[in-house]
């Protein structure tokens, strides 16, 4: 399989927050894969923007580093950096003084896209904007690309997108989650919208439940006061998790444009019914021989919050009424997996004699390791001794079927690229995200009222035991966390 890639219009692309983790490790060896694959116009420019005083030639020192230290494979190709770095610049800005804004404005083309990318902390998103305007650098053209966290509640998202909003539009607005860059997540709807295969079976007549596991084996270790103010539920569930169950769920949109599709997403965050308490497990790993336990790593010994959480949930319409949806998340798990899984209902009725195994088919959809999915199906045991049934799984990974020498591109890579053609499709809009947060703060705040206190779980576990009975109870189980 050949990929195309098309060249997106020459753009200048501001990053605030130039110098940061970020920028460093993720947008800019990014970009440089796609200056690398041809898409980024020889013409555009990337300006670094930060408070941390240095010139363009030392910005381009401090990428050539970041590839270096951060890049995959392309690393090696000396004359790319050089042509890729001579693209950037960089000008000394603070997002709450006036300093530098002129310079910027100067260093601005009038005939190319102008994007803006606030990554540095959100409490910055307001001054970025209101600058931006007073200096009269953006325009009802240019586009701004904001990061995660988008609030910590509804409160704050709303205080946020008003902020933004006395700005920009909406359609000018990219708000990042970076799943929804993953190749397999586009894939979601290609497998869905695209075959006449699933569809006819995507509903609570076939489906028996769904499974969305994210799983890391990092722990906080770094991050531990960042993590212990936000916890699994803020950190994964409010915006990654829902992200996909709103892409599993949704209604075919009508066209695959930016609009429709976030409209489906949005009536799917609004019919989720508020959990119940007992359906959800919350966690925090325990010290191991891996390392500390989370309040070590927390550095807050009576701390409260999830480093792992288990939750079942229902959505209220006639597509789905009866399947339930399990979602779990968490921190120093057994492997670092992510993975949708569609478990079809057992047949009910078998011509086998003999076979009283529980056959099912399982779609499995990997967003990592290993980008892919498998369809698990009943066939017959290969070889002598009569029929006998047996589960495979119909494996294809993504990466197998690009083909050896092409790569596809990573999520932030895919992201800003849209951002230049100036598709939203893939990012949240301002009402998503606050009904999200109108699911999520009711169930955070009964665990405030109530003090609950998370089950401690073994580092490299697949959680804490109650997170099994969740399912066990109902007679189903969690599929393993495999890497
Ligand atoms: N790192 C990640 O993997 C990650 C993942 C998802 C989301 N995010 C989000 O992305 C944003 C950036 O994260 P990060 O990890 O890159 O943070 P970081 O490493 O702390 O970098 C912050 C950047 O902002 C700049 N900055 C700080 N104050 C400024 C000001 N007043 N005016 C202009 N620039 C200022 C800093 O440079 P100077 O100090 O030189 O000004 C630095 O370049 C945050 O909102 C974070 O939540 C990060």
């Amino acid at each position: 399989m050949v990929s195309r890639v098309i060249p997106v219009e020459t753009f200048d692309l501001v990053i605030f927050g130039g110098t940061g983790d970020l920028a460093r490790r993720k947008i800019l060896p990014g970009l440089f894969r796609r200056f690398r694959a041809g898409q980024m116009p020889p013409g555009s420019r990337i300006i670094g923007a930060a408070r941390s005083e240095m010139d363009d030639d030392g910005y381009r020192q401090m990428i050539r580093e970041a590839i270096a230290e951060f890049g995959g494979d392309e690393k090696t190709d000396s004359d790319g950096i050089e042509s890729f770095v001579a693209q950037l610049r960089y000008v000394a800005i603070d997002a709450t003084g006036e300093g530098g804004w002129a310079q910027l404005a100067e260093l601005m083309r009038g005939d190319v896209v102008r994007a803006f990318y606030f990554s540095v902390a959100p409490s910055l998103f307001g001054a970025l904007a209101e600058r931006l305007h007073a200096h009269g650098i953006a325009d009802s053209e240019s586009r701004i690309v904001v990061e995660k966290p988008f609030g910590r509640d509804l409160a704050s998202a709303k205080a946020l997108n008003a902020t933004l909003a006395e700005h920009f539009d909406e359609q000018q607005i990219y708000r990042i989650d970076h799943y929804l860059g993953k190749e397999t997540v586009q894939n979601l709807m290609a497998v869905r919208f695209g075959n006449v295969l699933f569809e006819p079976l995507w509903n609570s007549h076939y489906i028996d439940h769904i499974q969305i596991t994210v799983a890391e084996t990092v722990g906080v270790t770094g991050r531990g006061a960042y993590y212990d103010k936000s916890g699994a539920m803020r950190d994964m569930v409010q915006n990654h998790l829902m992200q996909l169950l709103c892409l599993i769920a949704m209604e075919p949109p009508s066209t695959y444009d930016a609009d429709t599709v976030r409209d489906e997403k949005l009536k799917v965050i609004r019919a989720l019914q508020a959990v119940e308490p007992h359906h959800i497990v919350r966690g925090q790993y325990d010290a191991s021989a891996q390392g500390l336990s989370y309040r070590e790593d927390a550095e807050n010994p009576r701390s409260f919050t999830e480093s792992f959480l288990a939750m079942k949930c229902h959505i209220a319409n006639w597509r789905w009424a009866t399947v339930p949806f399990y979602l779990r998340t968490g921190k120093r798990l057994k492997a670092r997996s992510s993975e949708i899984a569609v478990v079809f209902k057992d047949l009910g009725h078998t011509i086998f004699e003999g076979d009283t195994a529980r056959h099912r088919n399982i779609l499995s959809i990997r967003l990592q390791p290993n980008e892919g999915m498998d369809l698990q199906v009943t066939i017959k045991e290969p070889g002598p001794g009569g029929m006998r049934l047996v589960d495979v799984p119909l494996d294809m990974s993504f990466a197998e079927a690009l083909g050896p020498d092409q790569e596809a591109p990573d999520a932030y890579e895919r992201l800003i690229m849209d951002v230049i053609r100036g598709n939203q499709t893939l990012f949240m809009r301002g009402d998503e995200v606050e009904a999200a947060w109108a699911w999520t703060d009711p169930i955070i705040e009964g665990w405030e009222a109530r003090n609950d206190v998370p089950k401690l779980y073994d580092a490299g576990s697949a959680g804490p035991e109650d997170a099994m009975m969740l399912l066990h109870r109902e007679g189903r189980r969690w599929r393993d966390i495999k890497g």
